[in-house]
């Protein structure tokens, strides 16, 4: 007997696309998250995340995107922003009814790509990240 893979585990693509159906409805809707997503078709980020986890999971189909540095190169994401977006993830892997340790390891294979897109500061992102031809995209937290 073969080890299943977290894909096979989770239920294949059709529980993808049910957790980031409920993740990106919180993301969009969120008043700091969502201001980042501004212009971006709800649906096609859904069908990029679920192909990206897809592949990090074991699914046999290749990931067809760019690399994740490379696509939030011009966004400042600090910790505290993933710490946000972690939060509403866990949120909708148990609205899914995802089972706890399978949720467990969807969250660690998120943590470990969310340490690519992270900015340590407003600083560092001016100093590392130099291009000219792309607008950086800075929102504060709201206030209040
Ligand atoms: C708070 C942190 C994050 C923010 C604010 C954020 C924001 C965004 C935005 C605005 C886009 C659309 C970019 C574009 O199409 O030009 C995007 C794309 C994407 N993000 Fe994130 N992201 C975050 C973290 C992550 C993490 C941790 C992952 C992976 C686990 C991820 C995976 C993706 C993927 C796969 C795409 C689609 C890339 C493509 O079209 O090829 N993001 N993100």
């Amino acid at each position: 007997m073969g080890t299943q893979s977290l894909f096979d585990a989770i239920g294949g693509l059709p529980t993808l696309q049910q957790v980031h159906r409920i993740f990106y409805d919180k993301i969009y809707a969120d008043p700091w998250l969502g201001k980042f997503f501004a212009g971006h078709e709800q649906a096609a980020i859904e069908n990029r995340q679920t192909e990206f986890m897809a592949e990090k999971m074991g699914s046999a189909e290749k990931y067809p995107g760019k690399s994740l540095r490379q696509v939030h190169e011009n966004m400042y994401i600090s910790n505290e922003l993933v710490a946000l977006r972690t939060s509403l993830l866990r949120e909708s892997l148990e609205e899914a009814g995802v089972d706890d340790t399978l949720a467990g390891r969807w969250m660690r294979i998120d943590a470990a790509f969310a340490k690519q897109v992270v900015k340590s500061s407003v600083a560092e992102f001016y100093r590392d990240y130099s291009f000219a031809y792309k607008q950086r995209i800075i929102h504060p937290k709201p206030q209040g």
